[in-house]
C-alpha cells in the first residue's frame, strides 16, 4: 500500500519525533485523554512510590500514534527514574538485551517499542528478567556448559505494541498492567491541538482547532503533524492565523477528507465495494487485494473504520456500511 510521504500516515517520521519531543506532556496531569489508563496508572505510580518499589511491568497496546511512548516518558518522570528507550527490531541478539538490562539502575524504566518484533531468543532473556530480576547466562559449551544467574536491579519494563495479537503468551503474562489505548474524541484532540498551538506559538481559532481535530483520525500524532502543515498554509496563503477556513483549505489540499480518512482508508473501503460487492469479505482477501498483510489491516487500519461505522464486522466477514458509500459518493447498490 502507498506509504511513502503520506501526510496522514500514522507511522512515526523523523520530523514527528522532533515535534513530539517538543509537544510531549511530562506529567499525567498535562496528558489529555485515555482517562481510564491514566486513572489506573496514577494509582499504581502512587502505590509503588509509597512502597519505594519499582512499578510493575506495563504493556500498552493499540493503534499507532495514540501516545504510548509519551506515557512511558511520563511514568519515568512521575516515578523520578531514568528512561531508557529501545525497540523490538533494534535488539538482535540475546547478549544485546542482557547488556541493556545489566546497564539499568534500581527503579529504571526500560521502554521497548514494537515489542512484538523481539525475536524468540531475545524474548527469552526477558522472562527471568521480568519475573525474578535476573538473567541466566550460559558459559562454556558442550558438556561443560552451565548457566550462571546474574542479579539485576529492580526495574520496570514498559512495552508498546500495535499488534497485541502477535505477542506470545509467556511475554504477555509477565506484564502486571496491560492497557489498551483508545482513539481520542474530537474534543480531546481539540484540547491537544490548542495546547500544541500554544507551545508552537501559532494563533488558532476554536473553529480552526475543531476542524483539525475532526479530521485527525482520532490520533494526536496526526493532529500535531497536520497542525504544523496547516500553520505553513496559514502563514504563506493567509495572515498566519488558523481559522476554520484556513484549516479546511489546507486539509483539502493535503487530501485529508472530512472524516480524516486517508488514501489507504478510502482504498480499503473502495476495494470492499468494487471487488467484493460491498462484502461480506474475509480480512485475508481484502488484505491481499490491497497488498497489505491481514494483521496490519486488522490492527492498524480497521479499528478506526469500524469504530466510526464505515466497516461492519459480521460473522461472514467485513461489510462496508451505507455511510461508507455516502462518504465516497458511490451510489448504494439496489437491494434485491
Ligand atoms: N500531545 C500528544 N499527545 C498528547 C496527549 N495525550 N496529551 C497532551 N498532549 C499531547
Amino acid at each position: 500500500m502507498e506509504n511513502n510521504r503520506r501526510i496522514i500516515t500514522t507511522e512515526l517520521t523523523e520530523e514527528d519525533a522532533r515535534i513530539e519531543n517538543n509537544l510531549r506532556p511530562l506529567s499525567l496531569k498535562e496528558y489529555i485523554g485515555q482517562k481510564k489508563v491514566k486513572e489506573n496508572l496514577d494509582v499504581y505510580i502512587k502505590a509503588a512510590k509509597a512502597r519505594g518499589e519499582a512499578l510493575d511491568h506495563v504493556l500498552f497496546y493499540g493503534p499507532p500514534g495514540l501516545g504510548k511512548t509519551t506515557l512511558a516518558g511520563i511514568i519515568a518522570n512521575e516515578m523520578g527514574v531514568n528512561l531508557k528507550v529501545t525497540s523490538g527490531p533494534a535488539i538482535e541478539k540475546p547478549g544485546d538485551m542482557a547488556a541493556i538490562l545489566n546497564g539499568l539502575q534500581e527503579g529504571d524504566l526500560l521502554f521497548v517499542d514494537e515489542i512484538h518484533r523481539l525475536n524468540r531468543q531475545v524474548e527469552e532473556v526477558l522472562y527471568p528478567a521480568m519475573e525474578d530480576y535476573a538473567i541466566d547466562i550460559m558459559i562454556g559449551n558442550g558438556t561443560t556448559a552451565r548457566s550462571i544467574r546474574l542479579e539485576l536491579p529492580k526495574f520496570t519494563l514498559v512495552g508498546a505494541t500495535t499488534r497485541a495479537g502477535l505477542l506470545t503468551a509467556p511475554l504477555r503474562d509477565r506484564f502486571g498492567v496491560v492497557s489498551k489505548m483508545e482513539y481520542y474524541t474530537v474534543e480531546e484532540l481539540k484540547t491537544i491541538i490548542l495546547r500544541s498551538a500554544k507551545v508552537l506559538d501559532v494563533e488558532i481559532e476554536e473553529e480552526g482547532a475543531f476542524e483539525l481535530a475532526r479530521r485527525s483520525r482520532g490520533t494526536p500524532r496526526l493532529a500535531n503533524r497536520l497542525l504544523k502543515r496547516v500553520r505553513d498554509f496559514a502563514q504563506v496563503k493567509y495572515d498566519g492565523r488558523i481559522t476554520k477556513e484556513v484549516a479546511d483549505f489546507s486539509l483539502n489540499l493535503l487530501d485529508v477528507d472530512k472524516h480524516g480518512l486517508d488514501k489507504n482508508d478510502r482504498l480499503i473501503l473502495r476495494t470492499i465495494i468494487e471487488k467484493f460487492g460491498g462484502g461480506p469479505a474475509g480480512v485475508e482477501s481484502i488484505a491481499a487485494s490491497i497488498g497489505e498483510d491481514a494483521g496490519t489491516l486488522e490492527d492498524v487500519y480497521e479499528p478506526y473504520l469500524i469504530q466510526n461505522g464505515f466497516i461492519l464486522r459480521t460473522p461472514r466477514g467485513r461489510m462496508v456500511s451505507e455511510t461508507a458509500y455516502e462518504h465516497l459518493g458511490i451510489p448504494l447498490p439496489d437491494k434485491e
